[in-house]
Parts: structure tokens; sequence; C-alpha cells
């Protein structure tokens, strides 16, 4: 049987279980990983010299490969053209799209570093598995070093309408180097008919049903939603209800019901609309006062990013409003916490939730959403409230779905939520659990690898 090589910007640490929940992606992969796999990526480490030699590490019979950047590459690939560039463009957000031509041309380099430490440890016949937004380049840079073999892209985060892709001056190169692939994978159908249609107006290709036919190759797009491992985060969560640290949790509620929202600090989660909807909750229903406390969890990220470092203060500065307008002396709504937590820990934090909100204005798909259904107790389940802008909204339309530009809505969700009597918690979260047991991370990796499969 073929290889799997797995190419992704970020590597977790081998095997990992406790791993703390910065991003879903190598999350929902490590689950999958089989031994003989090879993965390979940043190391996550900026040094002034980089060697370009991979360091190879073993974990349970799958081979981690990763290298380091170096300072320019880190501002001009990480911090630049794909974080202020791509992320915010693929989020829908022109306004926060910063684009400098040597960003773009330092996102190409690192891409050909990556195939020149790649190319060496491929064999003929592997299969080439690249994720995200980071890696567009990596096919052309491949072939144009001579691998022949079969490479796969996947986009965890949305795509967009011609319309927004437009305004990035090297969208047609990007189109062009995902058309070096020979399939090319998104989370849901909606963003694969935009990369379609994009394609189709600027690249001059032909588009045949899902196909795009470039010099007569063909290139395959496909939707495959992500999902995650749902019976092990089930039974992780089931445990950690009984552990010390929820115990000291439930204590701290005092009966009161949580509210939980946990992601990465980051403009595209809708963080402040969320904040303005509970703030509108306690305003607008001054009954759930004393009933209600929200935990955000929001592990600092990319904190090189100038809009991350603006956002940050922006919320310290929500928080400290909402928590000075409605706290009493023994009740405070809203507990704020930029840590990471462990998964196992916010397994148990879901599991014991009435609410779980996931808001975000744009998101890929959100395994988050998943997670915390996968971790309610079916006999006295929470209720999702979820961003109709989320990938993830397409699956699970039992949740709650609202427009989270819209904090009134977001208030009257929660307690559309807290109000919610058993036999309706139930039923919702019955249909919930059937489709995040239906669509897993193993069924997302083997759709995408038969579909990669030489024909
Ligand atoms: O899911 C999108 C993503 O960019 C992943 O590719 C990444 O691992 C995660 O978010 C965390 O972001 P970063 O790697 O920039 O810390």
């Amino acid at each position: 049987m073929a290889r799997l090589v797995i190419v992704s910007n970020r590597v977790p640490p081998p095997r990992t279980t406790g791993a703390a929940s910065a991003g879903g992606l190598a999350v929902a992969l490590q689950s999958f990983v089989e031994p003989g796999t090879l993965w390979f990526g940043w190391s996550g480490r900026v040094v002034e010299k980089p060697s370009g030699k991979p360091r190879i590490v073993d974990g349970q019979g799958v081979t981690y490969a990763t290298i380091d950047l170096n300072g320019q590459d880190y501002d001009r690939f990480y911090v630049g053209f794909a974080n202020s560039s791509l992320w915010p463009l693929l989020h829908f957000r022109l306004g926060l799209m910063r684009y400098r031509r040597e960003d773009f041309e330092g996102y190409l380099a690192v891409n050909g570093d990556f195939a020149d430490a790649l190319l060496p440890m491929l064999r003929p016949d592997d299969m080439v598995w690249v994720h995200d937004y980071h890696l567009i380049p990596l096919a052309a840079a491949l072939r144009a070093r001579g691998f022949a073999g079969r490479i796969g892209f996947f986009l965890h985060i949305p795509f967009v309408p011609a319309s927004v892709l437009e305004a990035l001056p090297p969208a047609y190169d990007l189109l062009c180097a995902l058309c070096a692939f020979d399939v090319v994978g998104f989370q849901t159908r909606t963003h694969l008919a935009d990369f379609l249609d994009c394609a189709r107006r600027f690249t001059g290709f032909t588009v045949e049903g899902d196909e795009v036919v470039t010099n007569g190759r063909h290139v395959r797009a496909i939707a495959d939603p992500i999902g995650i491992d749902a019976a092990g985060f089930a039974r992780v969560a089931g445990r950690a209800a009984g552990t010390a640290y929820i115990k000291r949790m439930r204590e701290s509620l005092s009966g009161r019901a949580l509210a939980i929202s946990a992601e990465r600090l980051d403009y595209s989660k809708g963080l402040p609309n969320r904040f303005e909807g509970f703030a509108r909750l306690l305003a607008r229903y001054p009954q759930q006062q004393r009933h209600i406390s929200m935990l955000q969890i929001a592990a600092r990220s990319r904190e090189d990013v100038a809009e991350y470092q603006a956002l940050r203060r922006e919320l310290d500065r929500l928080a400290g409003d909402i928590n000075g307008r409605f706290s009493q002396f023994d009740w405070v709504p809203l507990r704020y916490m930029t840590q990471t937590v462990a998964r196992t820990k916010l397994a148990g934090l879901f599991r014991i939730a009435r609410i779980g909100i996931v808001t975000p204005l744009r998101d890929g798909m959100n395994l988050v959403a998943k997670e915390f259904v996968a971790a309610q107790d079916p006999a006295d389940p929470g209720v999702l409230i979820l961003s109709q802008f989320a990938g993830a909204a397409e699956e699970l339309t039992d949740a709650l779905l609202v427009n989270p530009y819209d904090p009134d809505a977001i208030a009257d969700a929660m307690n559309t939520a807290l109000e919610m009597p058993l036999g309706e918690r139930q039923q919702r979260h019955a249909a919930l659990r059937r489709a995040v047991f239906e669509v897993t991370a193993a069924r997302y990796c083997n759709v995408f690898v038969d579909a990669l499969k030489p024909a």
C-alpha cells in the first residue's frame, strides 16, 4: 500500500493525548494517523540560521519531520502572507487584509524550502496530503523538483466568492497553484462551488462538473467535512466529569448554569459580538442574572500579528465593562481566560455546561461545536448555540442557529437555551449526536485518502 505523507504548517508533538486545544487540525488528524505515516512541517521554532534539514522524531510508528524558519521567513510567510493576507481574506475580512509583495515572495520561498526538505524523504509512490492555507504552492514546488506522485490539498478554512478573492493581488497565482494538486478538498459544498467558480473566472481553465481541467490534467475538487473522534471525546468527557477539577468548577458555580465558549483568541471567532450578546442577555432578561455564569476561554494566538493584539485589548476592556456593570458582591457573570486549557479538562467543562456558544463570524468547520455535542450527557444535555456562518452549521441543523453579527439574536438564543425544557434539549441533542458520530475524523480522512488514491 502507498505510504501516506501528511504535510501541515503545525505538526503536533508525537502522539499526545492531553494536548492544548490551540487548533483543531492537528488534533483531528492525530487521532487518525496510522503507523508508517510520515508527517512533515514547521517545528514552530524561529532560529537565526535554519539548517534546512528536517529533525526526525518517531512516535508509535509515525515519523514526524520538522524544519525551523528564520526570522524573515517567519515574518513574511507566517505573520505576513499566511496570517495577514490569506487568513483575513478567506474569512471575508477585506478591511483587515494587509498585502505586501515581499510577504508573498517569502510565502513562495518557504514553500520552496518545504519542498527542498521534503523531497529527499519521498518515495515515488507516496501519497502526499497537504493541509491548509500556508502551503497552497507546495504541489507546484514539489512538481518543479520532479515529484510525480499523487498530491492532495485540504483547506481547513473557508473559501470565498470571486468578488472577495479578486481583491488579493496574486489571486490568479494561488488558483493556478491549487490546480497543481490532484485533489483539492473543502469543508462544505459552498466553499467547493466558490472555488470552481473562481477557477472558471480567473484562470481560463475548463471546469467539468467538480473537476478543473488544465492542459489535459484533471484536478478533482471534493467537499469533505472534517469531524472528530466522537466516541473518544465522549469517553474523555464522561471520565473528566468525575475529576477534582470539574468538582471544583461545579462548586464554584453554586448551582448556576454554565455557558461555555472555547477557541483561539481570533477575530474570526466573533468574540466581541458574543460578549455584547451576553451583556444584552443580562440587560434584557434580568431574571437570568445570578442564574448563569459564562466561561470564555480564548487561548492567545498569533500574538505577533497586530490585529490579534488589538483584539486582545478590546476583549480585556469588554470583559471589564460587563463585569463592572453586572457583577454583584457574590456573583461575577463573565469568567474570561486567555490561557490554553488541556483537552481533557475542556471535555469535562463541556460536559457540565448548560450552553455551548460557538458564534464565529466565519469558520471553515469549527470542531469545538462538534466536541461540545459529543461531550454532553444524553440524559441531561446542554444546548448548542451555533453561528450560521460556521461550516458545522450545514450539518448541525438542530443547534440554535444564530447570525453572530446580531448580539440580540445571541441574547435571545441564550435565554431560549436557559428556558428550554428537558424533552426538547434531549431531542435536539439526539439529532446533533447522530450527525457528530456519523461524520467523524476517521471518515473525513478515509474519504480524502480514497479520492487521492491513483485511479
Ligand atoms: O485551523 C486553522 C489553523 O490555522 C490551523 O492550520 C492551525 O494549526 C491552527 O489554526 C492554529 O493556528 P496557528 O498555527 O497559527 O497557531
